[in-house]
């Protein structure tokens, strides 16, 4: 069944989906843009879980992800993922972006879910051009969708206009 992909304008702590993405870093002890508004969101419950796994593996790699309970959020489960700092574009950042969404969809088919809500990760603190992220994002996404069994549904949640205006015009 051909999974949908959508965009959304929207505060990625509301929705209601199986699964939330973070764009998180390595340490996965939180931070500020959408990793604080998860953690803010979500409560203690989800920094328990990554100080869990960071007793278990360490931090978490750039294009690596992992999975969590969602704390006090709509969503059963964050996925933290890290993307790449932007560098200039010649440090395979382009290759570490379209991981973390590969590896992130693959923990979500993994856990059986349905649906996952993407922000657009490395676009903010780490700087990432939109367009070409948004690009990477829509390609890796529909790429790796062709495949999968659980997924039904892809949500891209936008928290500028910009970055709307650009997964808007790509999807339609
Ligand atoms: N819902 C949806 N999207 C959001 C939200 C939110 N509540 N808050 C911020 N965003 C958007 C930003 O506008 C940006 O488009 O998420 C996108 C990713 O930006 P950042 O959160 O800054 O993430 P990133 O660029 O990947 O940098 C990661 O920032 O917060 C720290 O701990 C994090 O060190 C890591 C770094």
């Amino acid at each position: 069944m051909k999974a949908k992909i959508e965009v959304l304008k929207a505060d990625i702590t509301t929705l209601e989906v199986d699964a939330i993405v973070n764009a998180a870093n390595s340490s996965l002890l939180g931070g500020g843009g959408v990793d604080g508004a998860i953690h803010r969101a979500g409560g203690p419950a989800i920094l328990d879980a990554c100080r869990d796994i960071r007793a278990k593996q360490g931090g978490c790699s750039t294009g690596e992800a992992v999975i969590t309970t969602a704390g006090n959020l709509p969503a059963q489960y964050v996925i933290h993922t890290v993307g790449p700092v932007w560098n200039g574009g010649d440090h395979l950042e382009a290759k570490l972006l379209a991981n973390c969404y590969t590896n992130s969809l693959k923990l979500a088919e993994e856990k059986g879910l349905k649906s996952v809500a993407f922000p657009n990760i490395s676009t903010g603190v780490y700087k990432y051009p939109k367009a070409p992220a948004s690009a990477i994002a829509l390609i890796t996404t529909r790429k790796f969708l062709q495949t999968a069994s659980s997924i039904e549904s892809v949500v891209f949640v936008c928290f500028d206009q910009l970055n709307y205006d650009l997964y808007w015009k790509a999807l339609n």
